[in-house]
């Protein structure tokens, strides 16, 4: 059976070209990872912007890995130093952010907002200056299935629950509910469009592989990674690719070794640990982290 996975064509739309550089930065709080993999040596990772790599580097072994050349070149440039850059993924956010003002978010109520620290009182905030009904009008018609089918492939919108705008609303109010802002560089990032602060790292410890992650895994010796974190590669994916990307964690598992994989999606019944309220950034509906050799349940 052909497996095939959308995220291949190196763009988030569906118009055909050549691959581009998706994501400037990562929206996925690495504190998960670096909690998950504590005591682990070897850890399989998606490269995408090289966030998550560069934090891991400090304490393992790393093997960072991307189907799209750009923005594997792009990663290990940036842990070599180089600077941020500017990739489809911030477009969008900033065409969004454009509108905050429509919706009555301005920047001096959104610094007011990502200087606290109290969560009671961020949620407090949250609901009396940006809650309004212009935000959730303008925000649920930015996230509605026409306007987001004029902008991503339809592989990346299937698994997408419905009312997706009132779904993320919520995640965000979780979020801000339970992490203090000024200490999440991840608000920020969401907010403000401020790209995160440099991140020094090991970058002796991280080997960049350009390539699919299941090809990749098959070819590899057996038992050899203690961690994988897999970003949100299979939201994008068919149900042929997942069930090959499973088979091939679990030959390159050590038997106690870790899995992270994260969904836009809704958790189903069987994520049976969560972590997506831990995470900073916010947005995920899922933070599965489990035994990599249970991935099959
Ligand atoms: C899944 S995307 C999502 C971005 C992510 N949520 C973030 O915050 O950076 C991250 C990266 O995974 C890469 N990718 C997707 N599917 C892949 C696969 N099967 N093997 C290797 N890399 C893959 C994409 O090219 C992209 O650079």
């Amino acid at each position: 059976m052909k497996s095939e996975t959308a995220w291949q064509a190196g763009r988030l739309g569906w118009r055909s070209g050549s691959q581009r550089l998706l994501f400037g930065r990562m929206y996925e709080d690495a504190e998960i990872e670096r909690a998950a993999f504590r005591g682990k040596r070897r850890v399989f990772c998606i490269a995408s912007a090289g966030d998550t790599a560069l934090r891991l580097a400090d304490e393992h072994e790393v093997v960072a890995c991307d189907i799209n050349p750009v923005q594997l070149a792009y990663a290990e440039r940036r842990a070599n130093g180089g600077p941020a850059e500017t990739g489809d993924a911030e477009r969008a956010m900033r065409f969004a952010r454009r509108m905050m003002p429509l919706a009555g978010w301005h920047a001096r109520v959104l610094r007011e907002f990502l200087a606290m620290s109290d969560v009671a009182a961020q949620a407090t905030f949250w609901r009396e200056h940006f809650d309004t009904w212009r935000f959730r009008a303008g925000f649920d018609l930015l996230m509605s299935a026409p306007v987001l089918r004029m902008m991503y492939a339809r592989e990346f919108l299937s698994f997408l629950p419905r009312k997706f705008g009132a779904v993320m609303r919520k995640r965000l109010e979780r979020g801000f509910a339970r992490h203090a802002n000024a200490a999440n560089p991840y608000a920020r990032a969401l907010l403000l469009g401020e790209s995160g602060e440099e991140i020094s790292a090991k970058k002796e410890n991280i080997s960049f592989v350009a390539g699919d992650a299941a090809s990749w895994l098959e070819s590899r010796e057996e038992k050899y990674f203690d961690g994988f974190t897999l970003s949100n590669i299979l939201d994008g994916a068919d149900e042929a690719y997942r069930a090959r990307l499973m088979r091939a964690v679990q030959r390159a598992a050590t038997d106690e070794a870790i899995l992270v994989l994260r969904s836009f999606g809704e958790p189903s019944q069987s994520v049976e640990n969560n972590r997506a309220e831990c995470d900073r950034a916010m947005l995920w509906g899922v933070v599965d982290v489990r035994g990599a050799r249970t991935f099959f349940a």
